[in-house]
């Protein structure tokens, strides 16, 4: 059952953070970037319980990007390793009744982690207090092109013509097919910008920026976000 914190206010179905300013944490304190990362890990901890607590149904994490190989390799291995451990430890959120899934390009992920997220997602299929749904190797632009190179499949299989290509068709040939599209994006770190995230599905999301560092980020942070959310009138190009 979730908190009645929001005074039976209606909170977002579906919530998206993108967990940015590892680095810049680490640092701000002299340490290398990766026990940034390894502070910003905790925090998705706490951050997922605190969704699922006040009633969110749909939680997406950004926690790499098709962007992000770019980064010098130890870094980039730093993350894999913490991945690695963090799928282990993601199996407690399944005895919480959440429900863990994917997006994004797996096939360039080492074969370990590509089977401990299968058996995850498997794992808890079942499960419906909450659904976390967690961007590894994943860019809105790539999740689109190959979108469309499914859909471009089927029209040269004749499965689909052409003119039966819709945005719904394209929806349905998303990673997220199975989700609600965004309600809230969240990006704190003091960036503003959506750094290739979900970039179809949050056309019509409110977007909250803060300046707090993701290893910084607290409940509180996301009870705020969620009341700048209720305040906001959304339109969806209506009056
Ligand atoms: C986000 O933190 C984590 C990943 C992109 C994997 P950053 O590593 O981008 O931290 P900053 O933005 O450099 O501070
Ligand atoms: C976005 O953060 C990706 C993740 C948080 C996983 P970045 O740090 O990669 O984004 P930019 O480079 O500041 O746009
Ligand atoms: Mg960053």
């Amino acid at each position: 059952m979730a908190d009645n914190r929001f005074d039976g206010q209606e909170v977002p179905a579906h919530v998206a953070i993108i967990m940015d300013g590892n680095g810049r944490w680490a640092k701000k304190r002299g340490l290398p970037r990766k026990f940034g990362h390894r502070e910003g890990a905790k925090t998705f901890r706490k951050i997922t319980r605190h969704a699922k607590k006040i009633g969110i149904k749909y939680l997406s994490l950004y926690a790499f990007s098709t962007e992000n190989w770019k980064r010098p390799k130890d870094e980039v291995d730093a993350i894999m390793d913490l991945f690695d451990k963090y799928l282990d430890e993601v199996r407690d959120f399944i005895e919480e009744n959440i429900r863990v899934c994917f997006i994004g390009d797996r096939t360039r992920l080492s074969e370990s982690l590509q089977r401990k997220m299968k058996s995850v997602e498997e794992d808890s299929k079942d499960f419906s207090a909450m659904t976390l749904i967690l961007a590894i190797n994943y860019g809105g632009q790539d999740e689109i092109t190959r979108a469309v190179k499914a859909i471009a499949q089927k029209v040269s299989d004749g499965e689909l013509s052409a003119d039966d290509i819709t945005p719904k068709v394209l929806e349905e040939n998303l990673d997220t097919k199975e989700f609600p599209l965004v309600d809230l994006l969240i990006r704190p770190s003091g960036e503003q910008r959506i750094s290739n995230f979900l970039i179809w599905q949050s056309a019509y999301a409110e977007y909250v920026f803060s300046d707090i560092l993701w290893p910084d980020y607290k409940p509180s942070d996301l009870e705020d976000a969620v009341y700048e959310y209720l305040e906001r009138n959304r339109r969806f190009g209506g009056v």
